[in-house]
């Protein structure tokens, strides 16, 4: 969701923090600000916000710079309160001695303000967020006898966090204090460890280019950053042992690499990714693969597979890659309701969590609902030191590194070929996926990196589909067997990025409904590759077709016959029918990809979509 950057030291904190901001901008973008502070003794803090993007603060500081060596700044992406100036953070006292700067949601701030406000306090914001400045603020002035001891901001940070209820992080900083005190529940924080600096951020890209030095901060955590050093303690102040750990990207492969967008850069980024999330993970029995999983593949009798977006449409994947190799019945349920329906799990069900950014706070929580209730869990994830990686008994990292563009792509693929991994581990260790088909599949998986790259050399052809369809307002995407979720995922990134209405189905299902709505201007793209319902799936096409519907196929090279079918044909390499989704979905990444540049929409940044969903 939204952008916290802070820093401590030497540099001039505002440069730090406007670049760290502009490596977050994809976090949530409605809003920004900043807060710059140099702890001269009775100094007021100089703060600047603006609503809109980044560049809107950046316009303004440029007529008043601000100068410091300790500063905090914010994107916000609005939950309580309209995206304007004074709904921006950080928000300030009434003396505007003291900032804030929040993500996440304070739940019981309604009761809180009302409090505050009768004993005088005035609020400048519709914020959750301000509630914390003025209850901070009266935390502090009850510890007036600490005068400006460090501990007097600590222990005013402290006395609030008794108070509040929600899942958020809280970056504070005073006037009176060389320090940024931050805090931890539930929305994620990363320090980074300089020499003479220290640095805070919602994401590891806001820190590369100062350190790969980093501590991820756990729930319950409090940190305290001066220039020296940091202090991790629990909220109610016992110390707290946190390990340094070292990123091992660099900045570099957080920005555009030459690219005109993320999105673009990370679709081509996919075949190295696969390579990375595949290879040293096959045994040398070309029949077997190692996974580092605790798990015993014959300890469990069931799977339920949980996730949000396109993580979920992963899951809905792996659930026909698990049920064919490994005879285990599958479930996938979006983690937005598995978490409310107190689902029926125990000990010998495996809960399968699929998620990017680990972050996300729905399947967070549905990961946490899986364990109270007995089941055994694992995790299939992006980012490393996340907080599902921490609550979870096995993680499959992806290895996908680090992805910005907020519709979600090389992650996508990367879920795919984990989900690959994880249904012959289970297959090859239950006894149910004999050796043919192992070794078929797994050198499928040896060649799937060269022919994703393929796939998106043919990108001249997508685009050419682009360009003649961009201006229709509808469209439906069919998929059958392993592809209905390829069909949903085309679907949703095409309504991402370029505002156009996409629907999907499973392709007999149009029959049953959809088909009234084909017409002339609906294009229909429809999933086409070799399988073993190709010839119902041709069939179904007919029935588009006869009326006068608009059929883009995605079919097989080879494949000569589907142009009798067709309008369009996009071609992918031919591939093992189990695996193509991953062929797939790239040419439907480009389509959306495509389509939306050409009707001029901010491609990274979708209007109201934020990278990391943490809040319900
Ligand atoms: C779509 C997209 C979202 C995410 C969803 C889950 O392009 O990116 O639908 O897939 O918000 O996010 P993660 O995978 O981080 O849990």
């Amino acid at each position: 969701m939204c952008g916290i950057v802070g820093y401590v030291g030497g540099r001039e904190a505002a440069e730090v923090i406007l670049d760290g901001l502009a490596r977050l901008e994809y976090r949530g973008y409605d809003s920004a600000g900043i807060v710059v502070a140099d702890a001269a003794p009775g100094a007021r803090l100089d703060a600047v916000k603006r609503a809109g993007k980044l560049d809107a603060l950046r316009s303004a500081l440029q007529g008043s710079p601000l100068s410091g060596h300790l500063g905090l700044g914010h994107t916000r992406w609005a939950t309580h309160g309209r995206p304007n100036d004074a709904n921006a953070h950080p928000h300030l006292s009434e003396d505007a001695r003291l900032a804030v700067i929040h993500n996440g949601i304070i739940e019981n701030y309604l009761e809180l303000k009302d409090r505050l406000q009768a004993g005088g306090h005035h609020f400048a914001s519709e914020t959750d967020t301000e509630v914390l400045v003025h209850l901070i603020e009266d935390h502090y002035q009850a510890a007036a006898e600490l005068g400006r001891a460090r501990e007097r901001l600590v222990r005013a940070v402290r006395g609030a966090l008794t108070e509040v209820r929600g899942a958020f992080a809280l970056v504070v900083a005073h006037a009176d204090h060389d320090v940024i005190v931050a805090a931890r529940a539930t929305s994620p924080l990363v320090i980074g460890l300089g020499e003479g600096e220290n640095l805070l951020a919602s994401d590891v890209p806001a820190l590369l280019p100062y350190t790969r030095e980093v501590v991820f901060l756990e729930d319950g955590d409090l940190a305290v950053l001066s220039r020296d050093g940091v202090e991790v303690t629990g909220f109610d102040g016992a110390p707290r042992r946190r390990d340094a750990t070292t990123i091992d990207w660099d900045a570099e492969a957080a920005e555009k690499g030459g690219f005109d967008h993320y999105m673009l850069k990370e679709i081509y980024e996919q075949p190295v990714v696969l390579q990375n999330t595949l290879f040293g993970r096959f045994a040398g029995n070309g029949l077997d693969v190692r996974l580092e999983l605790e798990l015993d593949p014959r300890a469990i009798d069931r799977v339920v597979v949980t996730a949000a977006g396109t993580a979920f449409y992963a899951g809905q994947v792996g659930e026909v890659l698990i049920e064919r190799l490994a005879r285990l019945p599958v479930e996938v349920e979006v983690a937005s309701e598995f978490r409310y329906r107190r689902p029926v799990v125990d000990e010998r069900t495996l809960c399968v969590v699929v998620s990017q950014s680990g972050e996300t706070i729905d399947t967070l929580e549905a990961l946490r609902e899986a364990r109270r209730r007995g089941a055994r869990t694992l995790a299939i994830l992006n980012v490393k030191g996340s907080s599902i990686s921490r609550e979870v008994d096995d993680v499959l990292y992806i290895h996908a590194g680090p992805e910005i563009g907020v519709a979600s792509t090389k992650a996508y693929t990367a879920m795919l070929a984990a989900f690959e991994l994880l249904a012959l581990y289970l297959g090859r260790g239950r006894g149910t996926l004999p050796d043919a088909l192992a070794a078929e599949l797994l050198q499928g998986l040896r060649e799937l990196p060269q022919q994703v790259q393929e796939a998106i050399d043919r990108r001249a052809s997508v685009a050419e589909v682009a360009e003649r369809f961009k201006e229709r307002r509808d469209y439906l995407f069919l998929g059958r067997g392993v592809n209905v979720p390829t069909a949903f995922e085309g679907a949703l990134k095409l309504k991402e990025i370029s505002y156009i209405h996409a629907e999907a189905y499973a392709t007999g299902e149009m029959k049953h409904g959809p088909i009234a709505l084909i017409d002339r201007s609906m294009p229909v793209v429809a999933v086409a590759t070799a399988s073993e319902l190709y010839d119902k799936t041709v069939s179904n096409l007919q029935e588009v077709r006869a009326r006068e519907g608009t059929v883009i196929a995605l079919a097989s090279d080879g494949d000569d016959g589907i142009r009798r079918h067709a309008d369009e044909v996009l071609y992918v390499p031919a591939v093992h029918e189990l695996l193509s989704p991953i062929v797939n979905v790239v040419p439907l990444q480009l389509l959306a990809y495509e389509t939306a540049l050409r009707l001029g929409r901010d491609v990274d940044r979708p209007r109201n979509l934020a990278k990391s969903v943490t809040v319900e």
